[in-house]
């Protein structure tokens, strides 16, 4: 199954891609995770992208395709994958169509976590991310087992740069702007799913695995 998560920052979309991807065996594939991993290591793609993050603006389109069409050419990719954070603008999931038609595939859900612009603001400063493995957590809907230390694999938690209120509204006002239209593009597709991202995150998680009907 491929499946697109859609979503303003913060409402959710890793939380939930992480899961439904453990369930159903196929890769998550976060576009900001391989930016911010690019960035810690150096890369040259990093450092290109890092202005960008660091400014709540988007990457380039270029860039962000690259990166996507060679990875889902990957071999662990063929029985499907979860989207998280990629397509973000109408060119990106156009070019996704594109992609997929030429191999006779396509997506099948677009799974749309909704949660107000004033929820997502409490929720950002509290988050810390580990850096190491990707794992999220927040200070008190999900507290790591020792403070400040990731679970999965020891290291240190971070609050993301991109995590300050200032650049949060940014980040909600390019959402707004470049990635709510999606939503319709979605349903235009008639594989938009909608849930309510405002309820504790395993009945978030109840009520996605019953829309993808697994
Ligand atoms: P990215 O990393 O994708 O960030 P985002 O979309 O802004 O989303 P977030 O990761 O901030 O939030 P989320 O929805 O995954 O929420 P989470 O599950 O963590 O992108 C970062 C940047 O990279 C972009 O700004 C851009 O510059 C660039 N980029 C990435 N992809 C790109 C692309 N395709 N094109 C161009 N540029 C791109 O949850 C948030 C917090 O809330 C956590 O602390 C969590 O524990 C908590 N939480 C989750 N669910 C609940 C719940 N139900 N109740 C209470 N708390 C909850």
């Amino acid at each position: 199954m491929r499946i697109i998560m859609l979503g303003a920052p913060g409402a959710g979309k890793g939380t939930q891609a992480k899961r439904i991807a453990e369930r159903l065996q196929v890769p998550h594939i976060s576009t900001g995770d391989i930016f911010r991993a690019n960035i810690k290591n150096g890369t040259e793609l990093g450092m290109r992208a890092k202005s960008y993050m660091d400014a709540g603006s988007l990457v380039p389109d270029s860039l962000t395709l690259e990166l996507v069409m060679d990875r889902i050419a990957g071999e662990d990719c063929q029985n499907g994958y979860v989207f998280d954070g990629f397509p973000r603008t109408i060119p990106q999931a156009e070019a996704l169509e594109k992609a997929l038609s030429e191999l006779g595939q396509k997506v099948d859900f677009a799974v749309d976590i909704e949660v107000p612009d004033e929820d997502i603001i409490g929720r950002m400063g509290g988050r810390r991310a580990c850096l190491q493995c990707g794992a999220t957590y927040h200070v008190a809907y999900a507290a790591p087992k020792t403070e400040g230390v990731c679970d999965r694999c020891g290291a240190g938690l971070t609050l993301r740069d991109d995590d300050k209120p200032e650049t949060v509204k940014k980040r909600l006002a390019v959402y707004h702007e470049q990635t709510q239209p999606l939503i319709d593009f979605y349903r235009n597709k008639g594989c938009l799913a909608q849930a309510d991202g405002t309820k504790d995150v395993e009945d978030v998680f109840c009520e996605i695995l019953k829309l993808l009907g697994v």
